[in-house]
């Protein structure tokens, strides 16, 4: 894929920012046998990611808005465009030695998605879409899958932890769900999560109460590999809404009647 020189950009941001936490994920997996744990080096390892990132991304294009988890939001001399930023998604994977997380960087354009980088430096898989262009990983197309029939797709989500809010609606999600699929599962990071739909790996993804820096970039690849990335509810914009569904074409209308109740 010829990518345009802000999906270069950005690539360029997530490879640098992920040689970083690579090396902060070997140190991570020492720290595990340690009294104190890795939590306090874990917090370091994400805030030197998003600043390795935000100095490549507002190096090249000064003038673009920003919200990154880590630092939030500020607003650029161009109103029209932001990059919207998770310098790493599965943090409690990466927290417990689990390798399986990733760095996601959107940039909006008026409001909507334009293009997005997911990027899991472990298993080195680049997912990159641009709008119109399609969605890429590691340099082959991808499609999202053709299954049908829900008793044979499976499906992603989050449960939500510590004491979320969310999480009386999420297990009436499961128990209407679980009968009629067959599978669920839950990985530990929505930016994955997204990209595997976008893969075909999974059929679909839901999750309520998550940020607009955990599904910006995902929801693009979703789109671009021909399936649908909406709001949790009807009509709702993701970015806003906080709740997220996505999935393959055939079964995205029978999942979200299951989501939405
Ligand atoms: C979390 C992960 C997780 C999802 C949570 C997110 P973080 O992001 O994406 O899969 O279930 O809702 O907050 O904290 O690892 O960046
Ligand atoms: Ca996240």
């Amino acid at each position: 894929m010829q990518g345009s020189a802000n999906l270069n950009l950005m690539i360029k941001a997530a490879r640098k920012a992920a040689r970083s936490l690579v090396k902060d994920f070997r140190e991570v997996e020492n720290l595990q046998v340690s009294a104190k744990g890795p939590g306090d080096f874990v917090s370091r390892a994400d805030r030197e990611a998003e600043r390795i990132i935000k100095e490549e991304l507002r190096g090249g294009r000064p003038t673009y808005g920003w919200l990154g988890e880590e630092t939030g939001a500020e607003a650029g001399e161009d109103p029209t465009r932001r990059w919207i930023v998770d310098p790493l998604d599965g943090t409690t994977n990466f927290l417990h030695g689990l390798p399986h997380w990733a760095v996601s960087i959107a940039l909006e354009h008026r409001g909507e998605v334009v293009a997005g980088v997911i990027y899991d430096p472990v298993k080195d898989e680049m997912f990159v879409a641009e709008k119109g262009q399609g969605a890429w990983m590691n340099d082959r197309r991808m499609r999202v899958s053709g299954r049908g029939a829900m008793i044979e797709a499976i499906f992603a989500t989050g449960v939500p932890f510590g004491g979320r809010g969310t999480l009386p609606a999420t297990l009436q999600d499961l128990a209407r769900l679980m009968p009629v699929c067959a599978g669920v599962r839950r990985w530990g990071s929505a930016a994955l999560d997204l990209a595997y739909v976008a893969a075909g790996r999974v059929d679909g993804y839901w999750e309520r109460g998550i940020s607009a820096w955990d599904m910006a970039a995902g929801l693009i690849l979703v789109r671009e590999a021909g399936g649908f990335a909406q709001g949790l509810r009807a009509g709702a914009k993701p970015l806003e809404d906080g709740g997220v569904i996505a999935g393959n074409a055939a079964l995205f209308e029978p999942f979200a009647a299951i989501i939405r109740g």
